[in-house]
């Protein structure tokens, strides 16, 4: 008899990969006592029916369990179980980006009232450890920046636009089949996914809480053919990158694609590989890479919450550190269908210019404020693919490619 006994929310995808690992992993002192999931008619097997019930209420009024793991698709059920099971005194573990972005504040008040911990790797790079590096190891370095590629399907269609020459729907298809994608794919190609992690990121690396509504995203929905070639001709790359850097007191965050070089780690990664690369005061640039989504590298993540509860392990949440969220100029490509729908007067500067008889695009400096009324009126009919400006990733001046 384990001294921690777990009531299992969701048994899809990721709740699987928790069952696979805790059950072939004998040095762990807990065990699955109860399974909630919502439809009665699914086949279980070859895991006994008594295991699974309906009602969360049988999970949450249940003395005898004393850990938690939320593993459902559905937000708003998950922040009710989550709540609830903290009140109730029960340790909780959740791999729900969404949930915990939208309501960190309310979660950590939660874990002091209650005194009951509420552990999230899962949530975050899948089998990256990040949120633990950061709250232990990192604790005592001055970061300045994080970034990286956050989110495992649209990697993994990029990886296939880029390298097999897949169309964009038969490479959302196949990274929905191998258990990569959102159960709602918009939260993963339009960079959602991946600023709600980078949200729970910016709690643990800066001591500040940003809401994911304030973060500009942008994904790769409306990556063309034409932007593809852009790249290809200059050896460059398109990845998907979340962003927060500390500069002076100020703090600038993003989700966007990014045209990226070789002499940049992110270049290298493909598929579902996630990346976090962490820039500190001290240690410099560090870079952790692993598998960002799937079955078993998230179930072992869940797994990792799940043996730390064991040891009466909590998150800290170091005070808040000086810094305001500021919106930058940034250097971008950005590609139309039709001149006539963008504004291109509120570009600070314009670098290069190409207007062809199908498309045409820019590249130049533009506040996100004004990128946003560009994108907002053009809707498919444009794209916008940042540059950073660093050696590491883009440089414009360098760039040898002339039309005709
Ligand atoms: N997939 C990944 O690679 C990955 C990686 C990191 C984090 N995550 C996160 O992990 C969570 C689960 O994702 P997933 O991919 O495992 O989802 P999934 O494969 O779609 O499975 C969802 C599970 O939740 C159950 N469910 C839905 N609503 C419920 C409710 N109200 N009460 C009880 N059970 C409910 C479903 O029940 P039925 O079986 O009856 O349909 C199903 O078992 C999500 O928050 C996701 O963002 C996923």
């Amino acid at each position: 008899m384990s001294k921690y006994k777990i009531g299992l929310f969701g048994f899809g995808c990721v709740g699987k990969g928790l069952y696979e690992t805790l059950t072939t992993n004998n040095d762990l002192d807990a065990e699955i006592s109860k399974i909630c999931v919502k439809n009665k008619d699914k086949d279980r097997s070859p895991i006994a029916s008594e295991k699974f019930i309906f009602s969360a209420d049988e999970i949450l009024n249940d003395d005898s369990i004393n850990i938690v793991v939320e593993l459902i698709d559905d937000a708003e059920a998950a922040f009710e179980i989550v709540t609830k099971s903290l009140k109730k005194g029960k340790a909780v573990v959740t791999a729900n980006k969404k949930m915990v972005a939208e309501h960190l504040p309310e979660l950590i008040a939660l874990q002091k009232e209650y005194n009951t911990p509420l552990l999230y790797e899962g949530a975050v790079c899948g089998s990256i450890p990040i949120i633990r590096n950061l709250n232990d190891y990192y604790a005592s370095e001055q970061i300045t920046e994080v970034k990286g590629i956050f989110n495992g399907s649209s990697n993994y269609i990029l990886t296939k636009l880029f390298q097999e020459g897949q169309s964009y729907d038969e490479a959302l298809k196949e990274a929905q089949e191998n258990g990569f994608a959102e159960t709602d794919p918009t939260l993963d190609v339009g960079g959602f996914d991946p600023k709600f992690k980078l949200s729970i990121v910016i709690q643990h690396a800066f001591g500040i809480s940003v809401s994911p509504e304030k973060i500009f995203n942008w994904g790769i929905q409306n990556i063309s053919d034409e932007d593809i070639r852009f790249a290809k001709e200059r050896n460059l790359k398109i990845k998907l990158v979340a962003k927060a850097t500390a500069v002076n007191g100020q703090l600038s965050l993003l989700v966007a694609p990014h045209y990226i070089d070789s002499d940049n780690p992110l270049y290298h990664v493909e598929n579902e590989f996630n990346c976090v690369l962490i820039n500190g005061k001290y240690a410099h640039e560090q870079t952790l890479i692993g598998k960002g989504a799937g079955s078993l590298p998230t179930g072992l993540a869940v797994l990792a919450d799940v043996a730390s509860l064991t040891k009466e392990y909590t998150y800290n949440y170091a005070e808040s550190r000086n810094l305001t969220v500021q919106e930058d100029l940034s250097e971008v490509y950005l590609r139309f269908d039709d001149p006539e729908n963008v504004d291109l007067s509120v570009f600070e500067n314009v670098s290069e210019k190409f207007v062809g008889q199908k498309h045409g695009y820019v590249i130049g400096k533009i506040s996100l404020q004004n990128l946003k009324g560009i994108l907002e009126k053009a809707k498919e009919g444009a794209n916008v693919i940042f540059t950073s400006g660093k050696s590491a990733e883009i440089e414009l001046s360098k760039l040898t490619y002339f039309y005709a």
